[in-house]
């Protein structure tokens, strides 16, 4: 039975006091038998102790050390507990035009490393507009998967799909859509990875999750879980959310 797993993307937000603050008031929910990440920024990664959740970077540089002025290591991310890594957002892709060649091989670094890497992918409007959007996304995914050697998987596959228009929009897909392209992904996989593999792989949505509209995403059978931003910032409001959906798909 595959745990749903509830994963928090702050992007640039929360100084180390700011996560000291959120770190105190997030207590672990009542009968909770889901995963949670916090993926913080660098800077306050040292001022939160994962315990109940996890830990989470929102990026690396695919060398251990070297002449790579601006960028953080894994080795530097493991010293500080972290077992989590975001490749692939769309911010990545778009502001810092990070292409699928080089999100794979983040992705196969981070796995060989003991990491867990957490693929992000998702179509622009203009894809979706054009009734494309499932062609999209599966070329994001066999960027990575495709030619793949099974051996080098990390334990737990995570593929987080977000749709680049509901990302802090406000907009969210349906929750049909997102069970359709998640469908067809995990269906991809399978093709590449194998069936049963497939099924063990962590399916999130991510775009403008809330507590008020997490249920819905939670009840289609390929959505295990979410990749959250402007909701996992509140204490409050990320517990509401991990709480009714981990109720929702378990
Ligand atoms: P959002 O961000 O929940 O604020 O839409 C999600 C993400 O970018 O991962």
């Amino acid at each position: 039975m595959k745990r749903p797993l509830f994963i928090a993307n702050w992007k640039m937000h929360k100084t180390a006091a700011e996560t000291q603050l959120f770190a105190r008031q997030f207590e672990k929910p009542e009968a909770f038998s889901c995963g949670v990440v916090v993926c913080a920024p660098f800077t306050a990664l040292h001022a939160i102790a994962p315990t109940w959740f996890g830990l989470g970077a929102q990026n690396f540089y695919p060398q251990d050390q070297g002449a790579f002025t601006g960028e953080i290591s894994l080795p530097m991310l493991k010293e500080l507990g972290v077992q989590y890594v975001i490749t692939g957002h769309s911010e990545r892709r778009q502001l810092f035009h990070e292409s699928d060649e080089w999100v794979a091989k983040k992705y196969h670094y981070a796995a060989r490393h003991g990491m867990t890497p957490v693929l992000c992918l998702g179509e622009p409007e203009t894809v979706r507009l054009a009734d494309n959007a499932q062609a999209y996304c599966a070329l994001q995914l066999e960027a990575v998967f495709g030619k793949t050697d099974k051996q080098n998987l990390p334990a737990t596959i995570i593929v987080a799909y977000e749709p680049v228009w509901a990302i802090g929009s406000g907009q969210t897909a349906t929750p049909e859509d997102a069970q359709e392209m998640c469908g067809h992904l995990r269906k991809a996989l399978a093709s590449w990875i194998g069936e049963a593999a497939a099924q063990e792989a962590l399916f999130l949505y991510g775009g403008s999750v809330k507590p008020e509209n997490i249920e819905t995403f939670m009840q289609q059978p390929d959505i295990d879980g979410a990749l959250v931003g402007g909701a996992s910032l509140e204490a409050a409001d990320f517990t509401e959310l991990i709480q009714k959906g981990c109720s929702a798909g378990g």
